[in-house]
């Protein structure tokens, strides 16, 4: 299964508690390029070079485990689920999932994920390229408002400081560079379903996504 959409959409929740109520498993392929940016931020290597970007993830191990509250993140055994959310990874994160060789490495990796068991994935391009005969495929999105409002009361209910206004140039700024990559930009596939969840909550989401893989079951 296929859900893609743009940053805030509320895709990752939703997708996890589907893959919770299907039984399969969830995977999270931001959080993929998080990881690498994450890695490639704490040991100072170079954002604009993409040799050697490649090159770190070539000789590095990036591992998913499902966990409770998602997914735990390891880089070569570090648990770094934290970190790859922190503002310095939002901001950069985009540049680097922009390169082509390092797409065509995380697409492979999440392609045989995907192969080996019944999976929720969720991105930007998994219906148009990751897994483009997926049986179902999700489109969220929501006004810019909307989400960045989500994610200002995530930020505060974790304890955090938070600037609803810096949150919606982030995310606009993201929405942005996403869709205007040359390769497997943010897109809707053809045939995805669109569900605007600017006025729904995210059980309503779940039920939604949970009736379209009942119609496609049929
Ligand atoms: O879903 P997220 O916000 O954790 O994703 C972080 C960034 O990773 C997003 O800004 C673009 C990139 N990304 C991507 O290019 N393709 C994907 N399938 C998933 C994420």
């Amino acid at each position: 299964m296929a859900i893609d959409g743009p940053a805030g959409a509320g895709k990752s929740t939703v997708a996890k508690q589907v893959a919770e109520k299907l039984g399969f498993l969830y995977i999270d392929t931001g959080a993929m390029y998080r990881a690498l940016t994450q890695a490639a931020l704490a040991r100072e290597i170079d954002v604009k070079d993409e040799e050697a970007l490649i090159q770190l993830l070539r000789n590095s191990n990036l591992e998913l485990a499902p966990s409770s509250t998602g997914t735990t993140v390891y880089w070569d055994g570090e648990d770094i689920t934290e970190d790859i959310r922190s503002n310095k990874v939002n901001q950069t994160v985009s540049l680097v999932s922009s390169y082509k060789q390092i797409r065509l490495y995380m697409m492979e990796k999440q392609q045989k994920l995907a192969s080996e068991k019944n999976a929720v994935l969720d991105g930007r391009d998994i219906g148009t390229h990751v897994l483009p005969d997926a049986d179902v495929k999700v489109f969220l999105t929501a006004s810019v408002e909307e989400r960045a409002k989500r994610r200002h009361t995530e930020q505060l209910n974790k304890g955090l400081t938070s600037n609803l206004e810096a949150i919606k140039r982030d995310i606009e700024k993201r929405d942005e560079l996403d869709s205007n990559r040359a390769f497997a930009p943010l897109k809707q596939a053809d045939d995805a379903e669109v569900l605007d969840t600017t006025c729904m909550d995210i059980n309503q989401v779940t039920d939604a996504i949970l009736d379209l893989v009942k119609e496609h079951s049929v």
